[in-house]
């Protein structure tokens, strides 16, 4: 197991970009295997998670090559063409890949099972296995299909009219893209709308949806024609960058091209009401999603309530959110967020144990946490909990914190982030 170590900087400054947005290399990666044809993946994230979803489209018979130049070429086979893999489909620790997978292979002609690795096998699956079952699925897991293994006997769904009752955009996702396959319409609608990646790359795709505020509506669809995707940076990615520069005094960064979907962008908007400066610089469109350079200024930052409906827009960046509140003036509320207990660990349980060691006073709520500002950081050795966003928070704190900060099983960072420490390493003067 890896650890990695981190220093007090004197201050973070240059231009960067980050890795292709996670949440939509996937998606790029399922569409081009369902088109009719040739397609190019630009940028696609360089993390482990992508590559799971890759694997399991290579071992269903589609074949995908990188090229130099960082592209990806995927041939599809049409919405019909997937084949019965012959083993175990592997998803490793991606939630993503195994939600969208099980709502995709449910209407598939053909027998799949797909097991991830520990932390992935106890998250919980029904919240997509329900609504599945109730299209006509048939799966089966663990304590009734709640936790991967989950085999997956292909058979005709049924679209069905569904509420959910959280936003997420892996329940939906995984529901859509069982509707492209399903007998009459497939509507679904959140409490609050989540990332809406899915829904724009079918709009960009000419693939017919129909939306309205917090619902969706996908109907069986003919073909998915071949596309050439250009994955903007990931904003969950640049956002430790762009804490790290707001928290090192004197830090100016530039993060180049990344992804501001207004569904993600409730960092920013958190950020800048706890007085950050940061600013969205050359705000252009490609391939549906809207894209950005930003700018970030070193600043002094201040405690505020966080909850409603920011954060589903904000779900995958509170724990570095929390970082910032651990050394921001006053107390910062996190409320509404009970969604961070089932990600890729307990991020509630995780950020208040690793918090309070470093001397921060941390209130655990079940829905949040009531972190209070300190003066300084300690600088201790933390846990990821197998967690690259846990690993990645606490680097960012051992930039400002008063001894070196070390954090251990670190290889998990992989899962999104491989270059995160060189990147970060080079930014330092
Ligand atoms: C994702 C949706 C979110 C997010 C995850 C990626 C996606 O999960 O936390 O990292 O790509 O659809 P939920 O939809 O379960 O909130």
């Amino acid at each position: 197991m890896d650890t990695i170590t981190v220093h007090k900087a004197s201050k973070l400054q240059g231009e960067l970009t980050v890795p292709g947005d996670k949440s939509i290399s996937h998606r790029a990666i399922i569409f081009s295997a369902l088109s009719s044809g040739k397609c190019e993946i630009h940028n696609l994230c360089s993390g482990e998670d992508a590559f799971r979803t890759l694997e399991i489209f290579r071992q269903m018979g589609i074949q995908a090559e990188s090229h130099s130049g960082d592209y990806l070429s995927v041939t599809g086979k049409g919405l019909h063409g997937l084949q019965e893999p012959s083993t175990v489909l592997y998803t490793g620790n991606s939630g993503t890949t195994t939600r969208l997978m099980t709502g995709l292979l449910s209407p598939q002609c053909f027998f799949s099972v797909l097991s991830g690795d520990a932390s992935l096998n106890h998250r919980p699956m029904k919240r997509v296995v329900g609504p599945l079952r109730q299209m006509g699925a048939c799966i089966h897991g663990r304590s009734d299909g709640n936790f991967a293994p989950l085999a997956i006997a292909g058979s005709k769904l049924q679209g069905i009219d569904c509420t959910l009752p959280v936003a997420s955009a892996q329940i939906k996702s995984c529901l859509m893209l069982a509707g492209l396959y399903a007998a009459g319409p497939t509507r679904i609608t959140e409490p609050t709308l989540s990332r809406d990646h899915t829904e724009r790359m079918l709009e960009h795709l000419g693939v017919p949806i129909k939306r309205e505020s917090a619902s969706v509506s996908v109907m069986a669809a003919a073909d998915i024609r071949p596309e050439r995707y250009d994955i903007p940076g990931d904003i969950s990615s640049a956002a430790f960058f762009i804490v790290a520069a707001l928290l090192v005094p004197g830090s100016e960064l530039l993060i180049k091209g990344i992804g501001v979907n207004p569904t993600r962008t409730g960092v920013i908007e958190i950020l800048q009401a706890m007085g950050g400066i940061i600013e969205l610089q050359k705000i252009r469109t490609v391939c549906g999603e809207p894209v950005a350079d930003i700018f970030v200024r070193a600043s002094r930052l201040k405690g505020i309530t966080i909850n409603g409906s920011i954060i589903p827009r904000a779900i995958d960046e509170i724990p570095v959110v929390a970082i910032a509140a651990a050394c921001a003036e006053g107390t910062t509320v996190i409320e509404d967020a009970q969604e961070l207990r089932v990600k890729e660990s307990n991020r509630i349980a995780a950020m208040t144990c690793e918090l309070q060691k470093c001397g921060v006073t941390v209130q655990e709520k079940e829905d949040g946490m009531i972190i209070t500002g300190a003066e300084q950081l300690e600088g201790v050795r933390c846990k990821s909990y197998g967690d690259h966003r846990i690993a990645m928070s606490f680097a960012v704190a051992g930039l400002v914190a008063h001894n070196e900060m070390t954090i251990e099983d670190s290889d998990c960072i992989n899962t999104s982030f491989p270059e995160f420490m060189p990147k970060l390493t080079e930014l330092i003067r």
